[in-house]
């Protein structure tokens, strides 16, 4: 058995993780635990990032535990999050100021209409690669500081700290108020709306716009660099990557090379292609945005499609109709008949995210006969996760000319057959899952061991890869894009529901 161990530490929208691997990549031990989802209003989405601290400091415990292991076995400790959710928090007393406002909260939606102007969505595209959405970081600041009495006096006084998930796990692991360091990664700056793309430092022109004072951001470093050494459990391990989790999913996919793509399905799909050392405009509906970048080392950019649910819509199911009992239930109930029976399921249940990026838009089933029962429903809901796929590829397509050749997966719903191969049949391409399916943590915890010597280079990360399974396309062409009208069809009867 090999002699160093790097931990990663996953957090995510729902639970945290800690994934304790093996110099081969190997995972060695997992814990995982899931925090509470806060919905104040409709729309709303927090969490207590305290919560979400402890349950951290759970998980790396029970992961070491687990693994056999001393903490001071661990060679590194690498971070990769739920990106765009926002902590605010008090430098002194290091306790946040108010629950953290979670990426898919819809609460600054006015705000970002109000802030486009005149220019609309696309008014900071040119610097930040994205457009005006209510998912970023930046305008979740802006609300914040507007709506907690005396937070803006305080925050320009210096008194109050900003931070993705990465920072405020960073910040409480290395000392938190007993020396803590305030940093961010590229790949999480890049969320807040607030980085520019080139200079890969925050934008004054763009604070200023959102009225967002320079005294709270972290510094924003390399995705993989020792940005200090843990305090209290894991005493004296570097801490030594951050990347939001799926920019850690690209690069634990080892997707390196330019037209290198990957898809994760969770909550949400989120595929990125690897676009190389410049970033690549996006014309049609996708986000210009980082991959990762390490010590010393110019940044790799990528496009994104993101896609805000697709494993959720599989939870609604289940949870909201109680069709299923279980999430695995559902391929058993799609197994049962031939096709979708006519149905299409398109869930903009917070609005449609890439290629569309339209708030207006709610959920719609269209395609209702008294023929169709809850299997074709049943299909409806997986389909709608590969026909979204589709629209973020051919998109990728318009954006780079790069026609992909294969699709690497990973996340929860690769387990499910039949969507991995409607996946195929829609793409048109082979769709690609690798042994270890855990790629966000691997990541996390190669950018780790990349800054801490444990992997010497890129290179020997790329041999680590290895095939599980792989889905062919079957689907005849005519069926497929017959289907893909279909779905385009009830993607416009999405539009216009919110005025
Ligand atoms: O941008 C949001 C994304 O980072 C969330 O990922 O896996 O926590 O749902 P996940």
């Amino acid at each position: 058995m090999s002699d160093k161990f790097v931990a990663a530490i996953d957090q995510g929208t729902t639970s945290s993780r800690c994934i304790i691997f093996n110099q081969d990549g190997a995972p060695v031990a997992v814990d995982q635990r899931e925090h509470r989802q806060i919905f104040p209003k409709p729309g709303w989405v927090e969490h207590d990032a305290t919560e979400i601290w402890s349950k951290v400091q759970a998980v790396v415990a029970g992961a070491i535990a687990k693994a056999g292991l001393r903490a001071d076995q661990l060679s590194a400790l690498g971070i990769t999050n739920q990106r765009e959710t926002t902590v605010l928090w008090d430098r002194k007393t290091g306790k946040p100021v108010h629950n953290a406002i979670v990426w898919q909260d819809t609460r600054t939606a006015a705000l970002c209409t109000e802030l486009g102007g005149a220019d609309g969505q696309d008014r900071f595209r040119d610097r930040t690669g994205l457009p005006l959405a209510s998912y970023f970081a930046g305008p979740k600041v802006a609300w914040l500081l507007d709506n907690q009495p005396g937070l803006r006096e305080r925050a320009e006084a210096g008194e109050i700290a900003f931070g993705t998930i990465d920072s405020w796990l960073i910040w409480n692991l290395t000392g938190a108020t007993d020396g803590g360091v305030h940093v961010t990664d590229v790949t999480n700056a890049g969320r807040t709306m607030l980085m520019n793309l080139e200079t890969l430092q925050w934008d004054q022109s763009i604070l200023d716009a959102m009225n967002v004072p320079a005294a709270v951001l972290p510094e924003i470093r390399s995705s993989s660099e020792v940005y200090g050494t843990a305090h209290g459990q894991v005493a004296g391990v570097p801490v030594a990557s951050a990347l939001g989790d799926q920019h850690a999913a690209l690069f634990g996919q080892t997707c390196f090379g330019v037209g290198d793509a990957k898809n994760t399905y969770g909550t949400g799909s989120f595929l990125l292609l690897n676009t190389g050392q410049r970033p690549v405009p996006s014309e049609n509906g996708l986000l210009t945005t980082m991959a990762y970048q390490l010590d010393g080392e110019p940044p790799t950019y990528c496009l994104e499609g993101s896609i805000a649910i697709t494993g959720a819509l599989v939870q609604w199911f289940r949870d909201q109709l109680g069709i299923i009992g279980e999430a695995a239930e559902i391929e058993t109930l799609a197994a049962g008949v031939e096709d979708n029976g006519g149905a299409y399921i398109v869930p903009a249940f917070s609005g449609l995210f890439a290629p569309y990026w339209r708030s207006d838009a709610r959920g719609v089933v269209a395609g209702l006969t008294r023929y169709v029962t809850k299997g074709h429903l049943a299909r409806a809901v997986l389909e709608a996760t590969s026909w979204q796929t589709r629209e973020v590829v051919d998109a990728m397509y318009q954006d780079s000319g790069v026609h992909i050749t294969s699709l690497k997966v990973d996340g929860g719903m690769t387990a499910n057959n039949l969507l991995m191969q409607h996946q195929a049949d829609v793409l048109g391409v082979p769709v690609i899952r690798p042994v270890v399916a855990e790629t966000t943590c691997l990541g996390a915890a190669y950018a780790a061991g990349l800054a801490t010597g444990v992997w010497s280079d890129l290179d020997e990360l790329s041999s680590h890869w290895k095939q599980d399974a792989v889905w062919t396309p079957q689907m005849d062409e005519e069926k497929r894009e017959k289907e893909f009208h279909n779905w385009r069809k009830a993607v416009e009867r999405s539009f216009g529901w919110l005025e």
